[in-house]
Formats: C-alpha cells, structure tokens, sequence
C-alpha cells in the first residue's frame, strides 16, 4: 500500500486529504465525525471576532444546482454547483476554543492535525485570535482572507478584501507571525488578478504557506420571477472549479516553490491526484462532503491508496508536483510535432458534424463523403470529440 503521509509546514500528516474551514468542521459534533473520518487534519470553522460576520451564520442559505442551475432535489450531479451563504464561526472565540481543548486528546488518538483559522477587522483582532488558537494547540493559523460575503458587507474589512489588498494583507501576515511560534498560512481569494502576486506578497511578509482558494462571488437569476436566486449574490464553487484553482496552484509552485494546501474544487481522489500533481502537498475538502457526508472522506483517502497503488507509487509524496514540473510554456509548445486529423473510412458515416465544427475549412463534405482539405487541418482535435462514431483519430 503507498504511503500517505506528506509534510506540510513542518508537521507530519498521515494522508493529505484535509476537512476545509466550513460547516463540516464547526461543532464538536461535527469534528468528532470529521476526526474520525480519517483525514490528515482539518482546519475548524474560521472564528471572528465581528459579530456580524458571526450573525450572517443565522441566515445561513445553500443550494445544490445542477449544470443547468435548477435547485437539485435528491440527485447532485458530479458537476454540481454549490451556491450560498454563511458567516463565520457562531460561537465565541475564547467559548469555542475551550471545546477544541478537550477535542484534542480524541485528535492525538485519531493522529489528526487540527489547524485554526481566523479572520478580524483589525491588526490587534488578528493577533488576539492567533494566540488564542495557539493557546488551545492548535498546531497551524491559517488566515482567512478569501471568505466571499464581506465584500458584500457595508464596511466590513476582512476576508477577500484583506486579500485583496496587497499593503494589509502584508500587515495582518508580519503582526500574527511575529506573535505566534505556530506556523502561519494564508487562504487567498480567487479574486484577483493574480493570486500568483498575493501568494508572494504573503509568503514575504511572513507566511509559511498558502491555501488555493477559497470561494468566488456569484449571482444567479430565476426566471420564472424574475428575482436573483436565494435574493442576491452569494458564495459560488464546485467540482468545476477546479481548473480554475489548479491554474493558480501551478503557477504557485513553479513561481515561488511555497507549501500549498489545496481548495476549490476537490471532488474526489482522482481531484486529490491532480492537486498534488500541480503542486499541493495536503488537499482541502468541503463541498463534496457536505454532498455526501462524513464517509466521503474515509472513501476518498481509501481510493487515494488505490489509485497510487494502481499506478506503480510508493508514496504520495513522489506525486507532488510531477504535472507543474512537466508542463511547457507556450514557446516550447510551438516546438512540439504537429498533428493531423485522419478518418478512418469504415467507421465513417459522413454525417457532417465535424464539418459543423471544423472552423479552419479543414473538414469538407464532398461527392457524398467526408475530406480532409490537409493544409487547412491544424491538428487542432474538436472533429474527434464530436464525432459520434469515433471515426476520426490524429496522428503526427
Ligand atoms: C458552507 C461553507 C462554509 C464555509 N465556511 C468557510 C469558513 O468559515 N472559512 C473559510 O476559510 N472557508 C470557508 N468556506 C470555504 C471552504 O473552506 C472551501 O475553501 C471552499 O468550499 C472550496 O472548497 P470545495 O470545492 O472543496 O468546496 C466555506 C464553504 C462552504 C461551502
């Protein structure tokens, strides 16, 4: 069996596979299920201390859509789209951290890393929140400056907007590292132009490392009435986020080389296989399992095995990475062999759909058949994916 533990931050993990900051990981109720689950670790529910952030949690609101946005009613396609609302931690911070202390002896059994995240309005609630986590063993901070809804939020500067502004955020960073022994990492907003930036002014005001991504702002409409889906914007991600964050992991890891932990995106082990082939070391997850429940970890670390079985690793840790370090910059691409459509006759029914989609005048139709025009073909590949019948293949 290949083995799962990885690194991070200095602190050992038995497999990457992290519970994300969310409702998962808000109660004790919950923790003891995510603990037992199996994960690695999980980072609780950030904790504030602005009581609005606290109170947006009672308005709480979270729809499953499917790929066309209509509200899932039992079905949630893999592709789903999980939209809403929720605000931070609901409890108190010194209240909440009293729970997380007599949770730790279950963590130390289960070997399970619990890590804090925080998220204030000023420098000094930033530090006070740290130290807090700190003082309850918390083994890893993790900064939330990507939560959506403050942007939302008259005069509520935290979250995202800390993440996006380049001069706090490198405040906030230097004043909880310089007040904590812990290691200190920082969720970045999916936000900006380039996280690649945010990343790097984080990581040199102090931070260890980076967690890529937390959620975007969405806006979805019913037309039936006319009215904005669940009244106005909301949170938005799901599994087809995840080219999206593995972009920016990639971009991450080959620019700066940092620690990253995965998020936005994650479905299942096959996501977890391709995070840590961009670059992260421990992957987060939080929509799938609030699809699926608790078990949905305990089946992904399990196929994680699987799969690295199933492809000849020995541990996960050689994965880490293997797909940002083979990918070619755009120059390098124009070096590689071209290719060419070719149409394999027998299967062929010359019903003209890539001719549809062929936008180079490459596929013709003519006395009854279907050509190829070679110096127009660019080997470009759309004719194969819409062929029905599998009749077009490229060759060099
Ligand atoms: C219901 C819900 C609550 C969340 N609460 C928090 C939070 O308190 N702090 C935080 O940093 N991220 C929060 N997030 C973001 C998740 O931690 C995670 O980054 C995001 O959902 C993307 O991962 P996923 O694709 O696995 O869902 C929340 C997400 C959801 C869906």
């Amino acid at each position: 069996m290949a083995d799962l533990r990885v690194n991070f931050l200095g602190i050992e993990f038995k497999n990457p596979v992290l519970a994300a900051s969310a409702e998962p990981t808000s109660s004790v109720e919950n923790l003891k299920k995510v603990i037992e689950s199996g994960v690695g670790g999980l980072v609780l529910k950030t904790i504030t201390d602005s009581e609005a952030m606290r109170s947006l949690s009672s308005q709480t609101r979270w729809r499953f859509l499917d790929e066309e946005h209509r509200v899932c009613r039992g079905e949630i396609p893999r592709l789903f789209t999980l939209y809403g609302r929720t605000g931070l931690q609901e409890k108190g911070p010194r209240e909440w951290m009293r729970e997380i202390k007599e949770l730790q002896p279950l963590a130390r059994d289960e070997d399970c890393v619990m890590i804090g995240s925080i998220a204030s309005t000023g420098i000094d609630g930033w530090v006070k929140l740290a130290q807090i986590c700190e003082e309850a063993g918390l083994r890893i901070i993790e900064l939330n400056f990507g939560c959506p809804h403050p942007s939302q939020m008259e005069g509520m500067k935290t979250g995202m907007l800390v993440g996006q502004d380049k001069d706090l955020a490198a405040e906030v960073v230097g004043a909880v590292t310089e007040s904590v022994a812990v290691p200190v990492m920082v969720k970045l907003t999916p936000q900006v132009a380039d996280v690649a930036e945010m990343a790097r002014v984080v990581v040199e005001a102090g931070a260890a490392g980076v967690t890529l991504t937390n959620r975007f702002v969405g806006f979805l409409v019913d037309v039936d009435t006319g009215k904005p889906l669940l009244y106005g914007t909301a949170g938005v991600g799901g599994p087809w986020v995840k080219p999206l964050t593995l972009r920016w992991i990639y971009q991450v890891y080959r620019d700066l080389g940092i620690p990253i932990s995965g998020s936005n995106g994650v479905y299942d082990a096959r996501d977890v296989l391709e995070f840590m082939m961009t670059g992260a070391t421990v992957v987060q997850m939080c929509s799938a399992v609030m699809a699926h429940g608790y078990k949905w970890f305990t089946k992904t670390i399990r196929d994680l095995e699987e799969m690295l079985d199933r492809r000849g690793y020995h541990s996960v840790r050689e994965i880490i990475g293997i797909a940002a370090r083979n990918a070619l910059s755009y120059e390098e691409m124009s070096r590689i062999p071209k290719e060419k459509a070719v149409i394999i006759k027998d299967l062929c029914v010359d019903c003209g759909r890539c001719v549809e989609s062929c936008f180079y005048g490459a596929m013709r139709y003519e006395d009854g058949e279907i050509t190829i025009k070679e110096g127009n073909c660019k080997g470009c590949g759309i004719c194969v994916c819409v062929c029905p019948k599998g009749a077009i293949t490229l060759v060099q």
